[in-house]
């Protein structure tokens, strides 16, 4: 995908919407997330830590008198006509199946009186971690939402688009990355209680260091079905011990248990209550301007996410180890769901460029191919352009 700015990105958009369908557009920007802390505890209930960043989707959508709806992923030049009524997942449908559950959801719940045509395209590269795909969600949800006036609240949003991505992705997964494209705020990360949907707004200032973030390129196949295995493991042990989630459960809850568990599925358990620890000591550590510490939280969700959760994978870790080695870098770990994507790095503001160039030459060292950086911007959620 071509980097963008999000200047070029909509008049992109608008451009090849107007040629093809002759009318103007309404036009939505969503942005992708990053997540400082507090990996895979929201479908636990837990909390999470995430901000909207600068780059994302945007889609452009008008009703349209045709007999049919049509959606074009410009950036791929692929171009699909439905019937809104009546929708089902396409086998390996791809990027078709984002758009297609959220139209199904609201279709479901609304009366929408007309066709539409949708257009979009994005400048967050997809498959490294940043929500793509919860952006094209939220931005398909919103522009109906839009289009429609149908008054839907965001939270009513953002749940289409999560039921959009359980039914029709099949990815089981929880409302991090949707709450964050929708209600980011400009400077700012959300610590968001999964449970309550309550978030406190924390103005990001890591003083001497910022974040950057470096993609593996690469993406391991696996990510989605060990996703959902990740899941049912956590729902399991708050089954056994009668709660609603890991959110309830204590250490010496867990280790009561213990004995009925496999090992492995032991340590899961132990991650999730450790990450949620931690990411609200992160928290506290950015109200007291204790960077270092935040940094220090940040490998130790990196050390839990390699050994006991068990979703990160050799390019991560590499890059992560580099990064602990480095005196240019505070804190480090993988960031998303995992097995592929980009870690989240705290590096000297003075240092960024060395840094960069160290660990690029090392990546390609160890894996004979290049790893990306990008340096984003925090940004305010999905909205209408
Ligand atoms: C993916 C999911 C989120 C969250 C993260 C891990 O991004 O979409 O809901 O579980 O993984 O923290």
């Amino acid at each position: 995908m071509s980097i963008h700015t999000n200047q070029e990105l909509i008049a992109k958009v608008r451009n090849a919407f107007q040629q093809k369908y002759n009318s103007e557009p309404l036009l939505v920007f969503a942005p992708g997330r990053i997540n400082l802390i507090g990996e895979h505890t929201d479908y636990n209930d837990g909390f999470v830590f995430p901000a909207a960043i600068d780059k994302g989707i945007v889609c452009a959508i008008q009703k349209t008198t045709a007999t049919s709806c049509t959606m074009y992923a410009l950036d791929i030049k692929s171009e699909h006509s439905f019937d809104k009524q009546n929708l089902a997942p396409i086998t390996n449908g791809s990027w078709k199946n984002y758009v297609l559950g959220v139209i199904f959801e609201v279709v479901k719940k609304y009366n929408l009186d007309s066709n539409f045509n949708i257009v979009f395209a994005g400048n967050i590269p997809s498959g490294a971690g940043l929500s793509s795909s919860a952006a094209l969600e939220n931005s398909i949800v919103f522009g109906l939402n839009e289009l429609f006036a149908l008054e839907m609240s965001k939270e009513e949003m953002i749940y289409i688009s999560q039921k959009a991505e359980h039914d029709f992705v099949n990815v089981k997964c929880g409302i991090m990355d949707q709450y964050a494209s929708m209600f980011g705020q400009e400077n700012s990360a959300l610590l968001l209680d999964c449970r309550t949907l309550k978030s406190e707004l924390f103005k990001v200032d890591f003083q001497d260091y910022e974040i950057l973030l470096i993609n593996t390129n690469v993406k391991h196949s696996l990510a989605d079905s060990a996703y959902n295995d990740r899941r049912n493991v956590c729902e399991k042990i708050a089954s056994l011990l009668k709660v609603t989630a890991l959110r309830d459960v204590t250490k010496e809850a867990l280790l009561s248990i213990k004995e009925t568990l496999l090992e492995e599925d032991f340590l899961k358990g132990l991650y999730v209550i450790e990450e949620n620890e931690r990411a609200i000591k992160a928290s506290d550590a950015l109200k007291e301007n204790n960077v270092q510490l935040f940094g220090e939280l940040m490998f130790g969700s990196h050390n839990g996410l390699q050994h006991q959760y068990n979703v990160s994978c050799v390019e991560l870790d590499f890059l992560v180890d580099f990064a602990k080695e480095s005196k240019h870098n505070i804190g480090a770990r993988m960031m998303g769901g995992g097995f592929g994507g980009c870690t989240i790095n705290l590096v000297s503001k003075k240092e960024v460029s060395t840094f960069k160039e160290e660990i690029a030459a090392a990546y390609k060292k160890e894996f004979s191919k290049a790893c990306s950086f990008y340096q984003v911007q925090l940004s305010k959620g999905t909205h209408c352009i």
